[in-house]
């Protein structure tokens, strides 16, 4: 069999050929509707309600929480850093309900971090990584990766002192990774110190790159959950 045929095989056995709901059966949809319906009407396991199982829709819930404030946020929020540190004070001081809508991105993104590491907890304990959940499990392990650089990257927007010497001892500690850590500061830093370049690569990450890859990965990894459905196991 060639190498490619055994790829092919390795998604049709974890996606297209896979059955795990006995009385459900997966139709191939011809359209849009078809398919939404079949996604929708798919019945959940009653295990799949214990409170375990809720920590991937809780950080599922957290990251939308941080999209919506974090669109508030960019609404004042200016990434130079003659402005930066000055407009989120002004977000803190003369914007209506600024200092809220700024508390709940902060504490979001510490719940949303908190969230995928105790979810991360609870598919290993359950052996949910296991065939045929490999992939599910790969798509989480790169989206737990990129949640903690959008946290890396957020950290620099406030441009205080912490921030500043936050993310430079962050980038110094990236710079020992061996052949590629210069490579990753010069992307990064884009100059010889943290400075304006800096600011403007990391915003453009953290508000763009990052939740839209994010996003991108979480539809494949939701696909995966439907089709495969919750697996047992507390
Ligand atoms: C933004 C981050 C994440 C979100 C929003 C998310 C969301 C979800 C949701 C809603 C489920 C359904 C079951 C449940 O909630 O327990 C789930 C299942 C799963 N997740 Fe995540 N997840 C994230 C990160 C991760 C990480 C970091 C891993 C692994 C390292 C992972 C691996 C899995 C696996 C293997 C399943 C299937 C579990 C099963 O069938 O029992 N996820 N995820």
């Amino acid at each position: 069999m060639g190498i490619i045929q055994k790829v092919i095989d390795f998604f049709d056995e974890r996606y297209f050929k896979y059955v795990d709901t006995p009385g459900w059966k997966p139709t191939v949809p011809n359209n849009m509707k078809d398919f939404l319906e079949g996604v929708m009407k798919k019945p959940i396991p009653d295990y799949a309600t214990h409170p375990m199982y809720c920590l991937g829709g809780l950080a599922f819930a957290a990251f939308l929480l941080q999209i919506a404030t974090g669109i508030l946020l960019g609404m004042y929020y200016k990434p130079t850093p003659e402005a930066a540190y000055e407009s989120v004070k002004f977000i803190m001081t003369q914007v209506y309900m600024g200092s809220l809508i700024r508390g709940l991105h902060a504490w979001g993104a510490n719940i949303f971090i908190a969230a995928i590491v105790l979810h991360t907890f609870r598919v290993f304990l359950t052996g949910s990584y296991k065939k045929p959940r490999e992939l599910t499990w790969v798509l989480g392990v790169s989206v737990l990766g990129l949640s903690l650089f959008e946290g890396f990257t957020g950290y620099l927007l406030p441009w205080d002192q912490l921030a500043y010497w936050a993310t430079t001892v962050g980038l110094q500690i990236a710079g020992t990774v061996p052949v590629v850590g210069d490579i990753i500061v010069q992307l990064l830093q884009g100059g010889p110190t943290v400075g304006p370049n800096t600011l403007s690569r990391f915003y453009i990450i953290h508000v763009v790159l990052l939740p839209l890859t994010i996003m991108g990965i979480l539809a494949i990894k939701f696909l995966m959950i439907r089709r495969q459905g919750i697996s047992g196991g507390l």
